[in-house]
């Protein structure tokens, strides 16, 4: 699968340096350094280089030590044409800003990497599987998703890659979300006990999307499955038992109730992830046939990333 116009000495834009951005660059900056003639750059708010917050400060050096250029834009405020002229001068995009800046910014961000006759563009879509969800779901933003795939489908000129990764393997921890609730030793299932989620680090997501950038022959026009752990409800309430020695409490909050809760409280964001999870279609997905396990590259398991952060609890 050879492309006419295969990506040899590659310049590549990443938007975003928040949680997932930050391995990304991490990774392709180690990785170019084996690739003459690759560059990195970010987009960046000039308020977030500017910034004195020690965080942004910190990463921000960081990128510069990674040798990383750095280019600023707003990606909210910015037009089509605006972005178009900022990605022109790349071949790749990477998008690593999600929705942080608006339900409406994958799709800006799309027309931008057409309007600017990109090589490669990687849309973010590092997520669940949106195909299989469909529209309609409980979670409206994954139309948004749908919509920008149709676009890339719709044309030949600029390649695409989506890299789906299922859950943020943190994700599934987070408070606010309360499926893993450490304070009452108890397990949420979404669902049922039974109901799949495919679950993969940041880190991780970075190593292999740098790999995926860099593989030949050239992945174009394609969905790449990664996987970090794909389990059940139940088997992540076995797997904190096992790693912190004490008791977990299940519960399953079922289909019905969780949509039932989302329709007293429609613009929830939580209950929408909730519910969408729980009707188990399109999030996960079998290991043995991800991208990282046919390449024979480790991942962090649900287990490992319990003792890598929650052993102290
Ligand atoms: N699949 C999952 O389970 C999962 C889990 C968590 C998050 N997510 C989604 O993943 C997406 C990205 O995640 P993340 O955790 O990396 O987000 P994040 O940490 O909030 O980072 C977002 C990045 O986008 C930048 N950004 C925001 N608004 C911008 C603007 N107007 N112009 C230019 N840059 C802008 C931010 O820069 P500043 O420093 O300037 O703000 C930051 O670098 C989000 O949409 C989030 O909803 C998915």
């Amino acid at each position: 699968m050879e492309s006419s116009q295969a990506v040899e000495s590659q310049s590549i834009l990443v938007i975003g340096a928040g949680e997932l951005g930050m391995p990304v660059l991490r990774n392709l900056a180690r990785k170019a350094k084996q690739h003459q003639g690759a560059t990195i750059s970010v987009l960046l708010r000039a308020a977030t280089v500017e910034s004195s917050d020690p965080v942004k400060q910190r990463d921000v050096s960081e990128i510069r030590e990674l040798g990383i250029h750095i280019v600023t834009g707003d990606i909210l405020t910015a037009s089509i044409s605006d972005l178009a002229k900022i990605f022109a001068p790349f071949d790749t995009v990477i998008g690593c800003a999600g929705f942080s800046a608006g339900r409406n910014t994958p799709m800006k961000l799309a027309k931008a990497a057409l309007e600017a006759k990109l090589k490669r563009y990687f849309p973010w879509q590092f997520g669940v599987d949106f195909d299989v969800i469909g529209r309609g779901s409980p979670q409206d933003l994954f139309d948004a998703q749908i919509d920008v795939r149709d676009l890339l489908r719709g044309q030949d000129k600029t390649d695409w890659v989506v890299i789906s990764t299922g859950m943020f393997t943190s994700f599934l921890f987070e408070p606010i979300f309360k499926v893993v609730d450490l304070e009452n030793n108890m397990v949420n299932a979404l669902g049922s006990y039974d109901t799949k989620v495919t679950l993969t680090t940041p880190e991780d997501i970075g190593l292999l999307t740098a790999e995926v950038v860099f593989a030949r022959p050239l992945i174009r026009n394609e969905i790449v499955y990664l996987a970090g752990d794909t389990v059940t409800y139940g088997d992540v309430a076995e797997k904190l038992e096992k790693v912190l020695g004490r008791p977990f409490a299940k519960k399953e909050w079922t289909v019905a109730q969780l949509m039932s809760e989302l329709a007293q409280d429609p613009d929830n964001h939580i209950m929408k992830y909730r519910a969408v999870f729980a009707q188990g279609k399109g999030v996960a997905w079998p290991k043995c046939d991800s991208f990282n396990e046919r390449k024979g590259i480790d991942v962090t398991t649900v287990e490992e990333w319990i003792r890598q952060n929650l052993r102290s609890s």
